[in-house]
């Protein structure tokens, strides 16, 4: 198990249980509203998330991260939620451009 926390949505803690799943599995489990776009297929970078500690546990990139770093639309501290797990406790913040309009962010 490991804890997710959001500092822009008022440092929300979301548990992390199944840690073979992506990030945005555990988003869908814990009933938080992420975007995706793509439907969580690594085509699109909506589902980006800004790694503010905790950048260690996380495991690799996967082969789209990998690509959206070569083509510069994905910084080394950025991940996607539909590509990316973890290993322990993080804690990330919605870039701007992932922001949903319906929900209320804390920054
Ligand atoms: S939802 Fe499209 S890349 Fe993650």
């Amino acid at each position: 198990m490991a804890i997710i926390l959001i500092e822009n949505l008022d440092n929300l803690k979301l548990e992390a249980n199944d840690l073979s799943q992506p990030l945005l599995k555990h988003f869908q489990t814990n009933h938080l509203d992420w975007m995706h776009a793509c439907g969580g297929k690594g085509r699109c970078t909506t589902c980006k998330l800004k790694v503010v500690s905790g950048i260690a546990h996380f495991e690799l990139p996967t082969d789209a991260e990998e690509r959206y770093r070569r083509q510069g639309t994905l910084a080394k501290d950025e991940r996607l939620a539909c590509q990316a797990k973890i290993n322990s406790d993080i804690v990330i913040r919605v870039p701007e451009e992932s922001k949903l309009p319906h929900l209320r962010y804390s920054d």
